[in-house]
């Protein structure tokens, strides 16, 4: 069976873009492939050195997860500190590239544009040499990512190829995964971009009220002033996420509300309790999921212990690899 290695940083709570970015395609995969989840913790310090929240947004990194289906008895949750070999891969790689290589990564640029950080750290620069440490140390060779991550598994087949070619094959060539019919989930704020820092989020944790509050000051289409205007439905958040989140029945009702929209016979606001309706729906179970999870005393600890066992001991078995490659003692 292939194996698929995928990530992310413990930042927070997850919200309704990660459930399209990512989850959605997660619960697909865990059926087909053996999948490891990274809880990537050290990642998170390259530009978060404040680390008071870090325990609480991996237990909800995790929960998100579990509510929304994801299995544990399909896939391994394992934690990157947990996991001295990477780190150690990581420095064996780190020799294998040059600055100016790291310093050509688009995903970079952007970091220290939207941080304005101007002198960035040794491990800012290196993100994505621990990041082909985290998918090589078990050689995975598929990596479910973001688009604005794909050059970062770049490197990584780089790394591996270099690698290969002075000390020896040791390392599948991987290749990153993006899923083209996922796409983005716009911000409540009409933002092509639903995200934490934008403050334009519905968590998958929000109550009715939550969910109400802001579905009811979502962006709509700014050139409609009366709901006898003819509106738009393109880029319109509010049918963006009918259409993500609607279930097969609700489908016909949903293109209902398209055509009298355009045609300005209904108003934004019998179009936004129909999406509350739609997204109650769909968050509830997940809600519930999560109250149950909750109430299990250190289900969080075991599931991250357990897998994360299972990926040191693949890293383990690949540094032994790796170091006789290379001829280390
Ligand atoms: N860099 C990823 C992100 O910010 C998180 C991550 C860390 C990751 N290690 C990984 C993703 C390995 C895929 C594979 O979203």
């Amino acid at each position: 069976m292939e194996r698929i290695l995928t990530g992310d940083r413990p930042t927070g709570k997850l919200h309704l873009g990660h459930y399209i970015g990512s989850l959605k395609n997660r619960l697909k995969l865990q059926d087909s492939y053996e999948v490891f989840i990274l809880v990537a913790d050290l990642h998170s310090l390259t530009t978060k050195s404040d680390t008071k929240d870090i325990k609480e947004n991996i237990k909800n990194l995790i929960i998100d997860q579990l509510a929304v289906g994801i299995d544990p008895e399909k896939v391994s949750f394992c934690l990157q500190s947990a996991i001295p070999e990477d780190t150690e891969l990581a420095v064996i790689f780190s020799m294998l590239v040059s600055k100016s290589r790291l310093e050509r990564i688009p995903t970079l640029k952007d970091v220290l544009r939207d941080l304005k950080i101007d002198n960035p750290s040794l491990g800012l620069l290196s993100y994505p040499v621990l990041m082909a440490a985290d998918i090589l140390m078990i050689k995975s060779n598929l990596v479910p990512v973001g688009k604005d991550q794909a050059s970062h598994v770049e490197l990584t087949r780089e790394i591996a190829e270099k690698f290969n070619t002075i000390y020896g094959d040791v390392f599948p060539l991987p290749e990153s995964l993006i899923p083209e019919e996922l796409g983005t989930l716009p911000g409540i704020d009409g933002k092509a971009k639903m995200s934490k820092s934008l403050d334009n989020a519905i968590y998958l944790s929000d109550d009715t009220k939550a969910v109400t509050d802001k579905v009811m000051k979502m962006y709509t289409d700014p050139t409609r002033i009366k709901p006898t205007d003819p509106g738009h439905i393109e880029g319109n958040p509010v049918f963006v996420y009918l259409d993500q989140f609607c279930s097969h029945e609700e489908k016909s009702k949903v293109s209902e509300y398209k055509d009298k929209y355009k045609q300005g016979k209904v108003g934004d606001v019998e179009v936004k309790k129909y999406l509350i309706e739609v997204l109650e729906r769909f968050l509830e179970p997940i809600r519930k999921k999560r109250v149950e999870l909750l109430a299990q005393d250190n289900l969080v600890e075991e599931i991250l212990t357990e897998g994360t066992a299972k990926a040191r001991k693949e890293a383990q078995t690949t540094l032994t690899q790796v170091r006789k490659a290379i001829g280390l003692l």
